[in-house]
């Protein structure tokens, strides 16, 4: 009787597991928030992956402040265009069908560092040849940039693979500095990035630099077409929460970082999470770091699909794992 209900019990237990097992798998595929990689991806397969990331973007900082804010954004740009999948470092490469999305209206001119990229993807294949894929070259880089410039640090989840096509049509849908909050809010939210997501992540306008026309200002102070202004006008190179105080005197640069206050929708959805961050540093660096994860998160390639490439910039010709 006893050992009858036990197994029973033991059974029913055993089912619960199987389903939150089959559950829990259905929810990954659908991009949640584990997504299949690990923090100790490269552990032992190349334990200095993190320091020789570290030591090329601490050398490229020395000539160019500017260079943490350049590879958190390219992070941020590949992510939302296919998933984090090393997209947007490929180069345009007619034999391999590549069409690259340098060129798109929101990286044309505009997204920069795939030098120093290049950089880091030269070390790690002479320290690990053919383990660390560019995709979790940015994801990681992210991360440091974030840390050496005064903000939070994070443990990286790790295995992404990088793909072997690029989306032009989806990196024509990056989010633009003229959208309303509206459609931005639709642009993150089809990734799973919600209203706290948003105004934290935009929160990275804290350093790094903006071409006036695209500014509120839009050059009317006589500059040139092209000319660089700091996104964040009081501490320009420093990861802090000053940008949330800027954006309370409406003084932000970018057209798309005012209305998270400005909009007729702000008062309900982010105007509120502005006013925390701006009075926490402590609550934004801690969501800062979270919805970075998330956003490393989107549609990763995992295991034996896509490919560790050898040069972030081409496919490679065969199969290379
Ligand atoms: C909400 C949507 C966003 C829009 C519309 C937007 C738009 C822009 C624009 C127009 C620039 C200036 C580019 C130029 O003048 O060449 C810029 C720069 C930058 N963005 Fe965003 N951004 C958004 C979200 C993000 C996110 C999520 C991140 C990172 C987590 C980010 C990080 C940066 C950084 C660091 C820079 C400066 C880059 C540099 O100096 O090279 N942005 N962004
Ligand atoms: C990139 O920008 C330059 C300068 O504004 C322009 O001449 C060129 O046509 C642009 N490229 C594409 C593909 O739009
Ligand atoms: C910025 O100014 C230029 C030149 O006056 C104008 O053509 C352009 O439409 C302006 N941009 C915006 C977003 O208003």
């Amino acid at each position: 009787m006893a050992a009858s209900s036990s197994s029973s019990s033991a059974s029913r237990l055993l089912l619960t597991v199987a389903l939150v097992l089959v559950l829990s798998h259905g929810a990954l595929a659908h991009g949640g928030s584990h997504a299949g990689l690990s923090s100790s991806f490269y552990d032992s397969s190349c334990p200095s992956t993190r320091d020789i990331v570290r030591r090329v973007i601490q050398d490229a900082r020395v000539t160019d402040a500017r260079i943490p804010a350049s590879l958190i954004r390219l992070h941020f740009h590949d992510c939302f265009v296919n998933g984090c999948d090393g997209s947007l470092l490929l180069d345009d490469d007619a034999s391999s069908g590549i069409r690259t999305e340098k060129k798109v209206p929101g990286n044309n001119r505009s997204a920069r560092g795939f030098t120093v990229v290049d950089d880091i993807k030269r070390a790690l294949e002479k320290a690990c040849p053919g383990i660390i894929s560019c995709a979790d070259i940015l994801a990681l880089a992210a991360e440091i940039s974030v840390e050496l410039a005064g903000g939070p640090s994070w443990s990286v989840p790790l295995g992404r693979r990088d793909g072997t096509k690029t989306n032009i049509e989806s990196a024509n849908d990056l989010p633009s500095p003229f959208d309303s909050l509206k459609i931005l809010q639709e642009k993150f939210k089809k990734l799973g990035l919600d209203n706290t997501d948003l105004v934290a992540l935009q929160g990275a306008h804290t350093f790094g630099r903006a071409q006036c026309q695209f500014t509120q200002q839009n050059c009317t102070a006589g500059q040139k077409r092209g000319s660089l202004v700091n996104l964040d006008v009081v501490t320009p190179d420093v990861f802090d929460n000053k940008y949330y105080g800027i954006l309370l005197k409406g003084r932000a640069q970018l057209p798309s970082d005012q209305v998270m206050m400005s909009d007729p929708v702000a008062a309900a959805t982010t105007a509120p999470i502005v006013r925390r961050f701006s009075g926490s540093q402590k609550d934004l660096f801690k969501n800062f770091a979270a919805s970075m994860v998330k956003m490393g998160n989107i549609s990763p390639l995992t295991g034996r699909d896509g490919e560790i490439r050898k040069s972030c910039r081409r496919v490679n010709k065969k199969p290379y794992y």
